[in-house]
């Protein structure tokens, strides 16, 4: 192999790298990715407070015209959205919250080995189904300070519901205030 032919094979080389590389150039150029200005994609969701959740300011409707037309088993299932913290059986186990079998009437912040917060247990008395009304409807409203992380139950007839159920859990239920 003499210079000459080696020259040539350099060449046919450098000439074949260059061709690449611009190709590699050019297709680059053409198939530029399009980043986005924001990573990620954009899903349409309704920034909307979920039914109930708004925080509702006051109670306005006198609870024996809210219990009028309240339903014990509509209450139970608007109750299923207190089960991620209660249970509702009578010597069911606290959760997040305490078990809520008997509690209208009952001492605020004690009993059934709950570990209430210092908010709850200053409240003192007893839970009567008008309080529950209140707390119910903006639980930091009625108890500032609560460990009750729930923004409450704005919707009446929703709330007189869930307080119908409530009512209705005891041995010997208390009939509802006219
Ligand atoms: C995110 C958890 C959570 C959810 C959801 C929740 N609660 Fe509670 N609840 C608590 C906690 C914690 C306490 C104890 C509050 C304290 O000690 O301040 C409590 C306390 C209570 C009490 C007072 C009990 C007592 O013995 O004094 C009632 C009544 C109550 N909740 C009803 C409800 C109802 C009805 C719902 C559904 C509409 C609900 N809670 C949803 C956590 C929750």
């Amino acid at each position: 192999m003499n210079s000459f032919e080696l020259n040539k094979i350099m060449g046919a080389l450098l000439f074949t790298c260059l061709s690449l590389l611009s190709l590699n150039i050019a297709a680059g150029a053409i198939f530029a990715p399009h980043k986005p200005e924001k990573p990620g994609y954009d899903i349409a969701v309704q920034e909307k407070a979920a039914p109930g959740q708004a925080a509702p300011a006051a109670v306005a409707v006198p609870i024996g015209t809210l219990l009028a037309s309240s339903d014990v088993k509509r209450g139970e299932t608007a109750a299923k959205k207190c089960i991620a913290c209660h249970t509702f059986e009578k010597g069911g186990p606290n959760r997040v919250g305490p078990n809520l079998y008997g509690v209208v009437g009952e001492a605020r912040g004690e009993g059934r080995g709950f570990n209430f917060s210092a908010a709850m247990k200053a409240k003192k008395g007893a839970w009567t189904l008008d309080d529950l009304n209140h707390f119910i409807m903006s639980p930091k409203g009625f108890v500032p300070g609560t460990a009750m992380g729930f923004a409450g139950i704005g919707k009446d007839s929703e709330r007189a519901d869930i307080l119908a159920y409530l009512n209705s859990l005891a041995d010997s239920p208390k009939p509802l205030p006219k």
